[in-house]
């Protein structure tokens, strides 16, 4: 009687494993949307930047005028991870997760650049 509880917890404790595995893997899946960057900007960018990312005169500096920046996806992640502390511009390392910071990037280059 004893040993068949034993297996019994067992089988069940098994298949809670075993369902919790399967959560686990599902939630994998899911992929959250994250507002392309746009939230991030708003929230750590746009007090110089302004939201449309023209940018302006700031306590920092010459906050430049992003939609029409030259630089290429990869130097606008190494400008927003290490700044130009000597111009004003912040770095971000540490601040916003390095994912971000290339949504950041695509969104400068794809919702804030002027199509011309
Ligand atoms: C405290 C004000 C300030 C904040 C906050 C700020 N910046 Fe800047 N940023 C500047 C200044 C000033 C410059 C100009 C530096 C220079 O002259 O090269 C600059 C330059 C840049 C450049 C270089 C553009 C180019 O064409 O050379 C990029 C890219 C940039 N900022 C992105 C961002 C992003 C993205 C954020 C938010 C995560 C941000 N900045 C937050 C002040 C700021």
């Amino acid at each position: 009687m004893k040993s068949k509880n034993i297996i019994g917890f067992f089988v069940v404790g098994l298949a809670l494993v075993f369902s919790f595995n399967a959560i686990a893997e599902e939630r994998k899946k899911i992929v959250v949307p994250r507002g392309g960057g746009a939230k991030t900007f708003l929230k750590q960018c746009a007090t110089c930047h302004k939201g449309d990312g023209r940018g302006g005169h700031t306590e920092g500096g010459n906050a430049k005028d992003l939609r029409v920046t030259k630089l290429t996806e990869e130097e606008l992640i190494h400008v927003i991870t290490y700044g130009r502390l000597k111009l004003g511009m912040p770095p971000f390392d540490g601040i916003i997760q390095p994912d971000r910071i290339k949504d950041i990037a695509i969104y400068i280059k794809t919702k804030l650049k002027l199509k011309n």
